[in-house]
């Protein structure tokens, strides 16, 4: 028996009896979820690929809950399933089997803001958009962006270390988050949430759990250092004619915005033609292989809006770009960027996706997208990519009119081992979860993930925390 990603066999984890219900209603009362209904939704992923068959959804508000509910689990074998806003796109935030779904949904307070340093502190069920809008109204932003912002948590963010749309120009959790609380596999609390930026005593262990996946502790609260809103902000969408146009806009880019630039993200013609077509969202430009969404924050409007205009005429001078578009309004700003943000929504309605994420060096991005619509030739229904030109990070997306085991097995391993042939990395920020676990060794030499194993091996020494997930088969 195995589960439709080819997890392994259930490990022997005990069941949930009646008796544990009791326990958990006694510490949850009203919040230990027993009806399918409503467990249901919680068993299955955002791209609805995974679907797993717990019967207990766990809402804890507390660490103390939290820890509560991992002593208990802990000493009758049971496992768990940490899920934040289930928006993960690696199979890892839903259960394979029977765990225990243990969501931080209600773990939602902001606990300090500090309004000089720029440091909040908050639990790790607190929604991205919700934070956003908090810090925005005190004239500060969070260093990271996503698509999934409406949804997503800052406990899910830093559990798979998201990049999304602003890393460029912020960087990666690892430097932005500043400490975390986190709660052990047996219960205990870990309280490193420190809220300082300079701290070399001894080992850094918060960034253990950086990307971890939910699989070395359930993380409860998190702080983190949060830049000031920009004074000015333009977006720009170009469509340029090649790939190597693309890069060269990228480089001229660089050199002329210098401190201003916040994004440089792309997609190819394909996403458009996906995007008018399920979404209705027209193309603001005119038609283009290439387009670019590039997006500058300053403190001056003045100042960002001559060096735009310089760098734009320099673009369409040497011809890299050959039309595009300015906003320097809200709500233009948001339907540019939406042209961006919604490629993976319109990739939902076109189909079955089989979705990579991979870094590469940035020369060599598109060439996959190219090699592999060759090798598939018309065994796809659509091959597109996306992503974020800026950190060298492909979106690269296969889709099918419905699941095709053939058309996998085209796609994988080539994928990987083209990815392994230029020294990328199979996941550049998504994770590995339950879909990716097994091809860790593409980009991870098998020292380094035995290493892995030992750690996992003295953090959760019974593997109850999000079995099945993050590390290969070959480990557990
Ligand atoms: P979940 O999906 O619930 O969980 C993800 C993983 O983290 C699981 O393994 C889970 O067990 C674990 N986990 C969750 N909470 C905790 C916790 N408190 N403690 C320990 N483990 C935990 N990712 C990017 O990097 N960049 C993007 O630009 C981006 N854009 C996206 C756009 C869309 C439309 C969607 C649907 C997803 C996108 N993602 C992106 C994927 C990304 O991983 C998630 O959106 C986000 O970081 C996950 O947060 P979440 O709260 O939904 O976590
Ligand atoms: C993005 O950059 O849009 C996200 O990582 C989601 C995706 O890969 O589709
Ligand atoms: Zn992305």
């Amino acid at each position: 028996k195995s589960s439709p990603a080819g997890a392994p066999e259930r490990l022997p984890f005990s069941k949930v009896t009646d008796e544990d219900l009791a326990y958990f209603r006694k510490i949850l009362p009203g919040r230990t979820i027993t009806d399918p209904d409503l467990v249901e939704s919680s068993n299955v992923d955002w791209l609805k690929t995974v679907k797993g068959s717990s019967e207990v959804l766990l809402r804890p508000q507390t660490t103390e809950e939290v820890s509560q509910i991992l002593r208990y689990c802990y000493n009758r074998n049971l496992a768990v399933n940490p899920q934040g806003g289930n928006t993960g796109l690696v199979g890892g935030s839903v259960p394979v089997y029977d765990e225990i779904i243990l969501s931080t949904s209600l773990m939602n307070n902001i606990l300090t803001f500090d309004n000089i340093s720029g440091i909040l502190t908050c639990q790790a069920g607190c929604v991205l958009e919700n934070l956003s809008l908090y810090l925005e109204e005190r004239d500060y932003i969070m260093p990271l962006d996503l698509g999934a912002k409406g949804s997503c948590q800052i406990g899910g963010n830093v559990a798979t270390n998201a990049g999304g749309l602003r890393l460029l120009r912020y960087g990666s959790l690892h430097g932005t988050v500043l400490g975390l609380e986190v709660v052990l596999a047996d219960g205990r609390v870990l309280d490193c949430l420190a809220t300082l930026r300079k701290d070399n005593t001894g080992y850094d262990l918060k960034q253990l759990f950086i990307g971890s996946e939910g699989t070395l502790g359930v993380i409860t609260a998190v702080s983190i250092l949060c830049p000031r809103k920009p004074k000015s902000t333009n977006v720009v969408f170009l469509g340029c004619e090649t790939f190597e146009e693309l890069l060269k806009t990228f480089q001229l880019c660089r050199g002329m915005l210098g401190e201003i630039l916040s994004a440089f993200e792309f997609l190819d013609s394909e996403c458009m033609r996906l995007l008018n077509t399920h979404l209705k969202l027209p193309n603001p430009i005119s038609d283009c292989p290439f387009y670019i969404v590039i997006e500058t924050s300053g403190s001056d409007p003045d100042h960002d809006s001559q060096k735009l205009d310089n760098f734009l005429e320099e673009a369409i001078a040497s011809t890299f770009v050959t039309d595009g578009t300015v906003a320097t309004e809200e709500s233009k700003i948001k339907a540019l960027w939406s042209m961006r943000e919604r490629v993976t929504e319109a990739l939902t309605h076109d189909g079955f996706t089989y979705k990579y994420d991979i870094s590469l060096p940035v020369e060599r991005i598109y060439q996959l997208v190219t090699d592999m619509r060759q090798h598939l030739g018309d065994r796809a229904k659509s091959v597109v990519g996306y992503g974020h030109v800026g950190d060298g990070n492909l979106h690269l997306n296969i889709t099918s009119p419905a699941k095709d085991p053939a058309l996998l097995a085209a796609i994988e391993p080539f994928v990987y081992e083209w990815t392994a042939s230029c020294q990328g990395s199979i996941s550049a920020e998504h994770g590995l979860g339950l879909k990716k676990r097994n091809y860790i060794y593409y980009s991870k030499p098998s020292q380094a993930v035995a290493l892995m194993g030992n750690i996992k091996a003295m953090l959760d020494p019974k593997g109850i925390l999000n079995p099945y997930k993050t590390l290969p088969d070959n480990l557990k």
